[in-house]
């Protein structure tokens, strides 16, 4: 009886801690990224370091990460509303973009 009951409330704890850790957060996870570039980017850019091919035309976003005209900011408003560019607006949401913006800065290098 005390041993079932230890064992139940530590698989609370566990669940508590796995709902904490899925549900919270608008902290930018470059992993999320990852998976968002290689879904939608990875068609036009090179979107990771083992990506071998991609359209010419278009940066690879190692180069993106680098460049001194993309702050976080600049990024993130560009990937919000890519007026004026080839670039497809691909209606990404606040939270992707944040994923995509860590993401990417990574690349740098
Ligand atoms: C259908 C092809 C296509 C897809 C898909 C695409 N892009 Fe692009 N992207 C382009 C092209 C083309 C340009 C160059 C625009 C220009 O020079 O006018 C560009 C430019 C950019 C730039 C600006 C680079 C610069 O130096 O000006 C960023 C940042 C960018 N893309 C990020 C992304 C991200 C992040 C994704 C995925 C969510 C994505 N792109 C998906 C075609 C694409």
């Amino acid at each position: 009886m005390q041993i079932g009951y230890r064992r139940r409330s530590s698989l609370g704890v566990a669940a508590a801690l796995l709902v904490a850790s899925a549900g919270g957060g608008t902290a930018a996870d470059s992993a999320k990224g990852r998976r968002i570039a290689e879904r939608w980017c990875a068609e036009c850019h090179v979107a990771s370091p083992v990506q071998r091919r991609a359209s010419d035309a278009v940066p690879t976003f190692s180069q993106i990460g680098r460049s001194e005209r993309f702050s976080e900011a600049k990024l993130a408003d560009f990937l919000a509303n890519p007026h004026r560019s080839r670039m497809p607006n691909l209606g990404l949401t606040r939270s992707e973009i944040a994923d995509l913006v860590a993401y990417i800065r990574r690349q740098a290098r």
